[in-house]
């Protein structure tokens, strides 16, 4: 069932291709959907953790970036999160990492009323919401503006998300 569905879908995208006379480019991509992307490594990252300030939030209730580097702590796995080993503390201490907030013991799905004594499943993969942003210029433009104060880390007032 699940592999007719896939042939299906596959040569309804080429026929779509085909009638909107996209060729083989699609989306992004600057090559052919046939050929398998390389793609430069797109810049240096920040340094170790603790090295550079706490960068600002991109608007009001972002996750906030991680200030440093993460390559070496990937990937997040069942039996390893080397992001809680360092931010799974009860309480903020000057020059430590920042703890992980209260909300992210709240499964919201399940029990949205209660904090629960583990990280909640869904809050588990860190980086599925914090981004280490890398020294590059952007990709792809964009006219985003962030709607806060330039050298606001916590502010929660201001506009909404993209
Ligand atoms: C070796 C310890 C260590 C590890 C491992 C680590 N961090 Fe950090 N992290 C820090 C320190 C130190 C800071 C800067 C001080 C602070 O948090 O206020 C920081 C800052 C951050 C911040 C910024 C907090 C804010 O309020 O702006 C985020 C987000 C973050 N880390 C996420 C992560 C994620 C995601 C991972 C795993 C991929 C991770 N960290 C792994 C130590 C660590
Ligand atoms: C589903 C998205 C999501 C995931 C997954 C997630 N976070 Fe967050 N995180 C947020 C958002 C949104 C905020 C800001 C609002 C808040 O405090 O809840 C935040 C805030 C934080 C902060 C800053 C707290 C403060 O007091 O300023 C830290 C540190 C942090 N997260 C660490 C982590 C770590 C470590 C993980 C993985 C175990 C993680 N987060 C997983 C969305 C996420």
């Amino acid at each position: 069932m699940a592999k007719k569905l896939f042939f299906t879908a596959a040569a309804l995208l080429v026929v779509s291709g085909l009638v909107f006379g996209q060729g083989d480019e699609s989306g992004l991509s600057k090559q052919s959907v046939f050929e398998t992307p390389v793609p430069e490594p797109v810049g240096d990252e920040r340094g170790d953790p603790g090295e550079e300030p706490l960068l600002p939030r991109p608007y009001a209730t972002s996750p906030p970036l991680v200030p440093h580097a993460i390559v070496d702590m990937l990937p997040i796995t069942r039996s390893e999160n080397l992001c809680l080993d360092c931010h799974l503390l009860k309480e903020k201490e000057e020059g430590e990492p920042t703890p992980v907030p209260e909300s992210h013991y709240v499964d919201l799905r399940n029990a949205p009323d209660k904090a629960g004594d583990t990280i909640a499943g869904a809050r588990y993969n860190c980086v599925f919401c914090h981004v280490a942003p890398t020294r590059t210029e952007l990709l792809v433009a964009n006219d985003f503006a962030r709607p806060l104060a330039a050298d606001s880390t916590t502010d929660t007032e201001g506009g909404d998300p993209p």
